[in-house]
């Protein structure tokens, strides 16, 4: 193939990468945006094999279809509620290759053309590929084990952390200039074995420290060191659209991780230090001020508060995920539409567990984007809301988070369902929700607790509805 057609194909696929991208920023678009993506991936790979790979193209395919069947009957069976720790485990495959990609080109004898600043250059591109990818290798499968309950989720904090990651990082930068200096010598192996040994005890040091609610953004922040990894790679292989690439979605996750900080407001290096939901659930914080008793309720008095309602706002959370609850949801706001209700759904950045977790499943039950609102756009409306519908979500609503200063979550920006005239509270008991904290919004005097698991509860909803 010639060099032309394959940078040409090079810029197509970029393109179709930054496509994919904006495409996945709406979720009217992100189907379309997916597309792109693999349209982008399958012209890279196809330009890659035929055109750039001059031998062994059979074993790389026959790799190529058994990774391909692995990650398809993975992607099959994973639950949405499993998708970050499926998310993880993808990450610390691209620090792995980003690990055996820099050995490869470390014990690489055919660098004999280049002169002594290529050869050091190149020195210092492997070095960092390898640091970058045996972080994010060892910080990934963390986070999968964390994420999956195979090691305990809460966070591990040894004395001394702190000196500790620094006393890592010094010893990196010396190794690093080791084995800038050895290579020439006798290649600068021990040097480059050493530092991978001491960027793996980092990656898993960096991550057994977080816990509770931050790791979210911790598989995020990871999914950037994933990208950088790539680039990195891409500058090892000299192969640009690695580069672009790798830098997309390193930029991209650490936007994200951004964004998602903000939403919880957490400071972005609050969270890489640590600490976050070490306290025992529940005593995280009290409920503040006299709390009283809560008040039940049952689904056939539901039903008729929003029959009789003239504005109603449903919150879901990460309860409804549980709970497949999404499909009767859509038919009880089909039917109180039809009857003339205003009903529309109140979406927090962080409900569930990963970004856009609601919106993924009110599309999947065809709940009509127009009536999902994000949290920033709906906040004001609850003064004129009737009826409040949370549907197994806790922290998303917790009030503790503007009115108790001391709380785990103070600050983080919720939804105020309590400034409406009633709020119904479906979740089976009253467990704290992600982060730990009682919450005094199922306390208050217009606040209603319908009992039980989301799905049970809906449906019968929707069959008093239905009379
Ligand atoms: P949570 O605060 O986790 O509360 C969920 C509630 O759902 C629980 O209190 C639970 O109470 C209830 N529940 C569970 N299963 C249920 C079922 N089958 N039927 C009815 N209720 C059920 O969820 P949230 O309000 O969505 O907030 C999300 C939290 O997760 C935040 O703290 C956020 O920071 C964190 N987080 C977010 C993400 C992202 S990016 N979205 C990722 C990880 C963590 P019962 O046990 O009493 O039923």
């Amino acid at each position: 193939m010639s060099p032309g057609i394959i940078t040409a194909s090079y810029i197509g696929a970029s393109a179709l990468f930054i496509l994919a991208l904006s495409g996945l920023s709406n979720q009217e678009t992100a189907r379309r945006g997916n597309f792109y993506g693999m349209l982008g991936m399958g012209l890279a790979l196809c330009v890659t094999i035929f055109g750039l790979v001059t031998d062994n193209q059979f074993l790389l395919i026959a790799g190529m279809v058994v990774g391909g069947v692995i990650g398809w009957v993975l992607a099959k069976r994973v639950e949405m509620t499993q998708m970050p720790e499926l998310v993880a485990i993808l990450h610390s495959l691209v620090g792995l290759a980003a690990v055996f990609v820099g050995y490869a080109n470390a014990l690489d004898h055919g660098t004999a053309e280049l002169t002594d600043i290529e050869k050091t250059i190149h020195a210092v591109e492997t070095y960092i590929g390898v640091l970058i990818g045996a972080v994010t290798v060892a910080g990934s499968l963390t986070a999968y084990l964390k994420l999956s309950g195979k090691i305990g989720g809460k966070p591990v904090q040894l004395p001394g952390r702190h000196l500790f990651n620094l006393a890592l990082l010094l010893g990196s930068i010396w190794l690093g200039v080791v084995y800038a200096e050895q290579m020439f010598v006798d290649g600068g192996m021990p040097a480059l074995v050493v530092m991978t040994l001491l960027a793996l005890l980092f990656g898993v040091h960096m991550v057994i420290a977080i816990g509770g609610a931050d790791m979210p953004v911790v598989v995020s922040m990871l999914n950037s060191y994933s990208g950088w990894a790539a680039a990195a790679m891409g500058f090892m292989l000299g192969n640009d659209l690695l580069i672009v690439v790798g830098a997309l979605v390193g930029s991209s996750g650490a936007i994200l991780s951004y964004i998602m900080c903000k939403a919880m407001n957490r400071k972005f290096i609050n969270v890489i230090l640590g600490g976050f939901g070490s306290k025992p659930a529940g005593t995280a914080t009290s409920v503040v001020g006299d709390v009283g008793d809560v008040r039940s309720i049952e689904a056939e008095e539901t039903a008729e508060l929003l029959r009789n309602a003239k504005e109603v706002m449903i919150i879901p959370g990460y309860g409804m995920a549980v709970a497949q609850a999404q499909h009767t949801v859509y038919e009880i706001t089909k039917k109180l539409k039809n009857s003339g209700v205003n009903v529309r759904f109140g979406i927090h950045p962080v409900a569930g567990r990963m970004p856009g977790h609601m919106n993924v499943l009110l599309a999947e039950a065809k709940v009509p984007y127009d009536i999902v609102f994000e949290m920033d756009e709906i906040n004001d409306n609850f003064p004129n809301v009737d009826v409040s519908v949370v549907i197994g979500a806790n922290d998303i609503v917790n009030p503790a988070a503007q009115d108790v200063p001391d709380s785990p979550i103070a600050g983080m920006p919720v939804l105020e369902p309590w400034n409406g005239t009633t709020t119904i509270v479906l979740k089976r008991g009253m467990s704290t929700g992600y982060a730990g904290v009682d919450n005094p919004l199922f306390y208050k005097e217009n606040t209603r607790m319908l009992f039980g698991d989301a799905k049970d509860r809906v449906d019968e909803i929707l069959q008093f509805l239905s009379k």
